[in-house]
């Protein structure tokens, strides 16, 4: 998918959210069991300053009632395309087009099939075909239906045509069986929601339109990008960290945006804009980062620019060290941390296209081609930080493959990070 696909839940992916200003959701309700979970859901937005529109299908209304929905979003709930009263209010064209961001949760096997094949016979699906907005399903359903091939072959549809997917939730259902298919916590679509509202993805919508999308290179692709350094917290004021300036990264985002990718940027702490029509996760650390880029497989290309702290304080400790008066250091022990580059390589949602960077001061190709295998990428993009280039505007690279090696001149970064993106399009050709 999807950068939903995983489901960042904020408890298992502890990232950071930014404020925002009053945004609009359209929550469209379809009739599972698990349809009362949304009364919870828009009492979570709304707590965050986010307004909820809310469209219930006919069979959702046999779980929840209109009047719960109503008392909660303070507002209408819509039901009825043929009902004149509430189309000469507000036409079904327009609440497809005033919220920023379309959520429908839970949707059921039935809802999904009719998104897949662009059916539009009540309320809700023809809300779904006139939206030019960004679409969330969050599926619930029994996990014979979840596991059909039926439902596997909508799914991915959904996917290409650029709808976020949140993974469901596995372990014991309504119907008595157990397995995967359960609507995600309440808390957990709250938290998606929030991070769709905060850094919308046009690609997303064009992915859904070949008109549009067609002339666009990597249109349908999902690339994720990693970016920064990592804060390795020693004690409440003090931490491990590194040069990097997450310009490189930040850099190649933005170009694979331009391209018509869907572009998720994991990026530790840095001091940059979010690059347009890019989703950007906030992290800390690495162990973070890790969690982060597995809730955001699969991808079609994974691009691992970010300086990953190698090691982090064996323990964090509560307060802050003190000098003892002894004239001897505190001992800092050490715990190495995870290899995100080598752990997704070995994985199975490892991406088709996985891209490594490497800063070193010296022997730069040797070591690059000697991390190539080490890593388990497809190329290392290894450049030499022994200037300024940490922080700094260019950068020399060499690319490494298997089989060659390319050199490029010194450049600005950005022009790295498109040129680099052509080589990623051709790749996934
Ligand atoms: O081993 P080294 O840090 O030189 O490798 C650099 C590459 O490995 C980069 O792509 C970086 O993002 C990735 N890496 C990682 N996890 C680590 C260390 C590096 O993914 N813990």
């Amino acid at each position: 998918m999807n950068g939903s696909r995983g489901g960042l839940d904020s408890a298992q992916h502890p990232v950071q959210t930014r404020r925002m200003t009053t945004k609009r959701v359209l929550l469209i309700v379809s009739g599972g069991i698990a349809a009362y979970k949304s009364l919870e859901l828009v009492r979570l937005l709304r707590k965050d300053g986010i307004a909820v529109r809310a469209v219930m299908t006919e069979s959702a209304k046999e779980f929840v009632t209109p009047l719960s929905l109503g008392v909660l979003t303070e507002d209408h709930v819509y039901g009825n395309m043929f009902d004149l009263k509430e189309e000469r209010e507000i036409g079904h064209i327009q609440l497809s087009r005033e919220a920023d961001l379309i959520v429908v949760s839970p949707a059921t096997a039935n809802i999904i099939a009719k998104m897949a094949g662009g059916i539009a016979d009540d309320l809700a699906t023809t809300i779904l075909l006139a939206t030019d907005k960004p679409v969330l399903a969050v599926p619930a359903m029994n996990v014979r239906m979840w596991e059909h091939v039926a439902t596997r072959r909508n799914i991915a549809q959904l996917e290409r045509d650029g709808i976020h997917i949140m993974d469901p939730d596995s372990g014991p259902m309504a119907c008595g069986e157990y397995g995967e298919g359960r609507l995600p916590e309440p808390p957990a679509i709250a938290e998606k929601t929030k991070q769709l509202l905060a850094n919308p993805n046009p690609a997303d919508i064009l992915a859904g339109q070949p008109d549009f999308a067609a002339d666009m290179p990597l249109a349908g692709k999902h690339v994720l990008v990693t970016a920064g350094p990592t804060h390795e917290p020693i004690d409440p004021v003090r931490y491990i960290a590194n040069r990097s300036s997450g310009k490189q990264g930040f850099a190649i985002a933005a170009a694979a945006a331009k391209a018509g990718a869907r572009v998720t940027l994991v990026a530790g702490p840095v001091n940059l804009d979010t690059p347009p029509g890019v989703t950007r996760v906030d992290v800390l650390t690495a162990r973070e980062m890790l969690a982060a880029v597995q809730g955001t497989l699969p991808a079609d290309a994974a691009i691992m620019v970010a300086a990953v702290a190698d090691w982090r304080a064996a323990s964090e400790a509560g307060q802050k060290i003190k000098k003892d008066g002894s004239g001897a250091p505190a001992p800092l022990p050490l715990a190495e941390n995870p290899d995100i580059l080598a752990t997704i390589a070995k994985s199975e949602k490892r991406p088709p296209l996985l891209i490594g960077f490497a800063a070193e001061t010296e022997n730069v190709v040797d070591h690059a081609r000697a991390k190539l295998t080490r890593k388990g990428c497809d190329m290392i993009v290894a450049n030499d930080v022994s200037g300024d280039v940490m922080g700094g505007s260019h950068n020399c690279v060499h690319l490494v493959t298997e089989a060659h090696t390319e050199s490029w001149e010194n450049l600005p970064k950005d022009e790295v990070a498109n040129r680099l993106v052509e080589r990623i399009t051709a790749r996934l050709e």
